[in-house]
This record gives C-alpha cells, sequence and structure tokens, in this order.
C-alpha cells in the first residue's frame, strides 16, 4: 500500500477522528498513487494515523476508511455493514424504512444505502468507494437479506471524482413502487423516480414529534411537503392539510399516500413556496400548524445570509398566517445554518412582527443519519418547533 503523511495540523485532526484530508494537507505521498488507491495514512513524525482512499482530483483528497491498521476487504465491509445495520434495529420497531449506512457517519465515506421494507436504495460517491463494490453488494446480501438493490449513484460529486452517474437494478428485482411504515402511516415510495434515495428518511422522528402537537380540528399547512410526510401524520390526529411543494412528482405521490392511507382529499397546490406565502399573506387564511421544510438554502458558507434572508421571510410569512397560539416547525437542512441560526432568526422574526415565540423543540436529523461529534457536516439538519404568542 502506498503512503501519504500530512501536515502537522492535519494529524491533529485525524488523531481527534476526523476523517478527511483535503489537497493543502498533504505533506509528502508516494508518486506511484493512482486516483482510487488506498493508502497508509502517516503523521507529520512518521506514525501511523489510518487507512484511506486517495483521489487526487477531490479537494477532499484522503478519506479514512480505518483508524485502526488492517486489510481492507470483504471482511472488513462484512463487519462495517454488519455494525452499520444491528446499530439500527431500534429503528425497525417504528418503521421499516431507514438508512442502514450514512457515508461517513459509519466510517464508510461515500457510500450511502437506504432499506425500504425488503429493498435497498444504494448510492456510492466516490472513486475509492467505487473500488470497494463487490465486497459492498456481497456484504449488503448477507446481512439485509434483501429482495433486490436498486443503485441511484446520481450525485454531483461522482462527476468531481471523475465517475459516470450510474443506476437502476443491480441485484434482484425493485418494483416500481415499494409501500413502507412510518408509526401506523403508510408511504408509497416510487424508488426508481423520487428524489434523494426515494424518500426523506431524516426526517422520520421529526414527523412523529411535530404530529405530536396536532389536535383533531387543527388547520395545518405542509409547505415543501414532498410526498406529504408531516401532513400525513397530522392528518392522522385527525387535522386538516394544505400541501404545497413545486414538484409535480412530489404531488402525485401526496394524492396517492392519501389514498393509501384511506384519508379524506385534501388540498394540494403546486406552487413556489415563496408565492404562495406571500399570497397567504394578502388572504384572510389562517392556520393552526405550519411546517416549513426547505431544500438546502446554503451549501457553502457564502450562501449563508442568502439563507437567512430566505427563510426569514417564510418565517416571517408564517408567523403572520398563524392563529394566537399557532404553531410554526422550521427546518434547515443545510449544516452551514443550524439551531444556533435559526434561533436568531426566530428572535429577530419575533421583534420584527412584534410576537413572543415560545421554543418548544429543538431538533435534528434521526437516529439513522447520525450526528458524529469529531465530524461536524454530519450535523446537517435542523429544525424549531416554535408557539406564536400574542400578547
Ligand atoms: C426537504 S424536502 C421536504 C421533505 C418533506 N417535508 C418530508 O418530510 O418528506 C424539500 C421539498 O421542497 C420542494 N421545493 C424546493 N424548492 C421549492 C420551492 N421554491 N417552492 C416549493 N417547493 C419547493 C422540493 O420539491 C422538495 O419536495
Amino acid at each position: 500500500m502506498h503512503t501519504l503523511r500530512v501536515t502537522k495540523a492535519s494529524s491533529h485532526k485525524l488523531q481527534s477522528r476526523f476523517c478527511w484530508v483535503y489537497r493543502n494537507e498533504i505533506a509528502a505521498y508516494d508518486e506511484a498513487i493512482q486516483d482510487g488507491d488506498r493508502v497508509r495514512i502517516e503523521s507529520h513524525g512518521g506514525a501511523f494515523l489510518g487507512i484511506g482512499y486517495y483521489n487526487g482530483a477531490s479537494e477532499i483528497t484522503v478519506r479514512v476508511l480505518s483508524f485502526e491498521e488492517r486489510s481492507i476487504d470483504a471482511a472488513f465491509m462484512a463487519q462495517r455493514i454488519e455494525r452499520a445495520w444491528h446499530k439500527r434495529s431500534d429503528l425497525a420497531r417504528q418503521s421499516n424504512a431507514y438508512r442502514i449506512v450514512h457515508a461517513e457517519a459509519d466510517m464508510l465515506p461515500g457510500l450511502m444505502v437506504d432499506y425500504y421494507n425488503g429493498y435497498l436504495s444504494l448510492q456510492i460517491n466516490t472513486l475509492g468507494m467505487e473500488r470497494l463494490r463487490p465486497w459492498i453488494i456481497d456484504a449488503l446480501i448477507a446481512v439485509a437479506q434483501p429482495k433486490g438493490i436498486i443503485e441511484k449513484s446520481d450525485a454531483k460529486m461522482r462527476r468531481k471524482e471523475g465517475l459516470e452517474s450510474a443506476g437502476g437494478v443491480i441485484w434482484g428485482e425493485v418494483p416500481q413502487r415499494v409501500v413502507m411504515q412510518e408509526r401506523g402511516v403508510a408511504f408509497e415510495v416510487d424508488l426508481h423516480a423520487g428524489q434523494k434515495t426515494g424518500f426523506y428518511l431524516d426526517q422520520r422522528r421529526n414527523r412523529h414529534v411535530v404530529s405530536g402537537y396536532v389536535r383533531g380540528g387543527m388547520r395545518v399547512l405542509d409547505c415543501f411537503c414532498n410526498a406529504g410526510g408531516f401532513g400525513l401524520h397530522a392528518l392522522r390526529e385527525g387535522a386538516s392539510v394544505h400541501f404545497v411543494d413545486m414538484s409535480d412528482s412530489a404531488l402525485v405521490q401526496v394524492a396517492q399516500n392519501l389514498t393509501c392511507n384511506g384519508f379524506a382529499p385534501q388540498t394540494i397546490t403546486k406552487a413556489d413556496a415563496f408565492d404562495f406565502m406571500e399570497a397567504q399573506v394578502a388572504s384572510a387564511t389562517r392556520y393552526d400548524l405550519i411546517v416549513l421544510d426547505p431544500p438546502p438554502f446554503a451549501k457553502t458558507k457564502r450562501e449563508v445570509e442568502g439563507a437567512m434572508k430566505g427563510m426569514g421571510f417564510l418565517l416571517a410569512s408564517a408567523v403572520k398566517i398563524l392563529e394566537d397560539q399557532g404553531i410554526v416547525a422550521l427546518f434547515s437542512c443545510s449544516h452551514h445554518v443550524g439551531i444556533g441560526e435559526l434561533l436568531t432568526l426566530a428572535l429577530h422574526v419575533g421583534t420584527q412582527e412584534g410576537v413572543m415565540l415560545e421554543v418548544l423543540e429543538l431538533l435534528r436529523a434521526d437516529a439513522d443519519h447520525p450526528y458524529i461529534l469529531s465530524i461536524p457536516n454530519t450535523d446537517y439538519l435542523s429544525g424549531v418547533v416554535l408557539r406564536k404568542i400574542s400578547f
């Protein structure tokens, strides 16, 4: 195996279990290293730090696979996947769909695998992980015993790694639609089309927490609803729900999910959420609970200011159209806009709108998307649930 030596600063970061080496943190390396090769990572002083894989085309040039000196082989992959699978066994009591491998958070950088009621959806984002593909597939079949595996490796990141996108059924059979259950609510998931690897699994716990505030007869707005996750849980509690999203395919799924659960038809609107909220403010419509779950507005630090403006507008509009004592759940799926930023924003909006906002919940991604303290980017989904109080 080739050897690569990192700077002092990077050595310290790896010792504290950070698992990336940036290009400018490489102090010296074996010239024969090829992209995708596995490397032995050494500190500036020559001590063993870990084993990773290399891609000179990527700013994140080395990703760590192991902090132990061991061979990376079929047994390694089987152990990693088995460990990730067992870690999620508690979630199986709430749902039959959850993420079983979450990249760095499971020490398998570049690999994501979701389980949907017997089927697996797989995404390989890096060249180094691509090289481990046969072991990954074998381990998944042995551990999860799926009926089929579909690949959805269409991430932009693959292009940065010099890889073509890859997709389709790669093992067994995967039907067009799989029906899964989440705490008694059924969802039809189109594994061949849907966004991400199929469904927003990371919001599972938050859908449950937010539905805990719903009472029969409440008027709920599920804005940026995708397949209707929050709204469907609210319907189960006896609310009526207005679903809003700009994606046709998402709204088709909402309608299918209403039918699938035997719920009465609800209002479903295809709209840009910003235009929709503006129009609602101008109208006399009022809600008891609003969910705002937009896509990531700040993928980089530079985009944070714009993201805060956008989210500020959404939250201010929600506060305006909420009844007194009404509740708003605001989410950010960007590492750069976390709980602190959401609370700062809420304080500002409360002042601007002349209301008090009571903090009911501080939320993050569910346990199948682990937040590893030494890998800050694994903290990427934040939410606040606020009650509007007008005195
Ligand atoms: C994070 S997902 C929502 C997930 C959903 N709440 C759930 O629990 O499954 C964001 C959604 O926002 C939609 N979207 C993105 N930009 C939008 C916009 N400007 N107006 C309305 N919907 C938008 C996307 O189509 C996507 O369905």
